[in-house]
């Protein structure tokens, strides 16, 4: 394993322990309200904490772009952190949920994790390594026809401008797959096509910490992730796109009769 892949599963590991911990006493966490149906907890705080203090102890020039905290330092090396993915769940004591951590050089995804604390479930990759679940080598499925396929998505849930043009979609895929699932975690569900438990993903309006690490596992198993246009634009727009190379080019059919401009990116 290289070196920073080990630093970032190392913190992903850190951070588990503060999740698994809060997750015994959630009734007891001070919760504040980030905006509408957004909640964050002092669990996600200290999970960030953890993780930036192991990343900087190895690493302290590299730059951090963490859900909670912002943006800090100046570098060609940036870790791009979700403390917890998932925290509605989390709040709720339902199992989905996941620390997710990438690595960008120079702007290019190089390695990530995304550690689900609930199973004890580690997927990791690395640029050209290929991806993993704990020691095994994981490849998106082998499913052809969307007809066959699992398809993961998340619901608009806190900002509604694209709502209809999301049920559209909702509609259209609900008829031409073999089930559609909602768990709530954005990185778990990429981490989950990686590893062929979904044959496709599709969510509009994440953010970057929610998919980097996801994105680059996606692609080490031998996946495809895009935009809605079929571009690059998924770290910065969060429309996102991901599935093993068949289903993948049939869920954007799908999916590009109900974009509206805005979504075109
Ligand atoms: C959320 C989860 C969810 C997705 C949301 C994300 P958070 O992350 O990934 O599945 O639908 O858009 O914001 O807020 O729990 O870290
Ligand atoms: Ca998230
Ligand atoms: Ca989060």
């Amino acid at each position: 394993m290289h070196p920073m892949l080990n630093i970032a599963v190392k913190a992903a590991r850190r951070a588990g322990q503060i999740i698994n911990r809060g997750a015994q006493d959630v009734d007891r966490l001070t919760i504040h309200n980030k905006g509408v149906n957004d909640f964050v907890s002092e669990v996600d705080h200290m999970a960030e904490k953890a993780i930036i203090e192991v990343l900087l102890e190895a690493y302290p020039n590299h730059a951090i772009l963490a859900e909670e905290s912002g943006i800090s330092g100046e570098s060609e090396f940036q870790w791009i952190i979700d403390p917890l993915d998932g925290t509605t769940n989390f709040l709720h004591g339902f199992p989905q949920y996941a620390t997710s951590i990438a690595l960008l050089h120079k702007g290019m995804l190089s390695h990530g994790v995304i550690y689900d604390p609930v199973r004890n479930d580690l997927f990791t990759a690395s640029r050209g390594q290929g991806a993993f679940l704990n020691d095994r080598r994981i490849r998106v499925s082998k499913r052809v026809n969307l007809k066959d396929a699992l398809i993961g998505t998340g619901f608009p849930f806190r900002d509604f401008t694209h709502l209809d043009a999301y049920m559209g979609m909702l509609r259209d895929m609900v008829q031409t797959t073999a089930g559609v699932r909602r768990p709530g975690s954005a990185a778990l569900d990429l981490a989950y096509t990686a590893a062929g438990r979904f044959d496709g993903f599709w969510e509009i309006g994440l953010s970057t910490w929610d998919i980097a690490a996801g994105c680059l596992l996606v692609q080490e198993a031998g996946g495809l992730v895009s935009d809605f246009s079929g571009n690059e634009n998924y770290l910065s727009s969060g429309n996102i796109v991901a599935g093993t190379p068949k289903i993948f080019s049939q869920l954007l059919q799908t999916l590009t009769p109900h974009l509206s401009d805005s979504l075109k990116i």
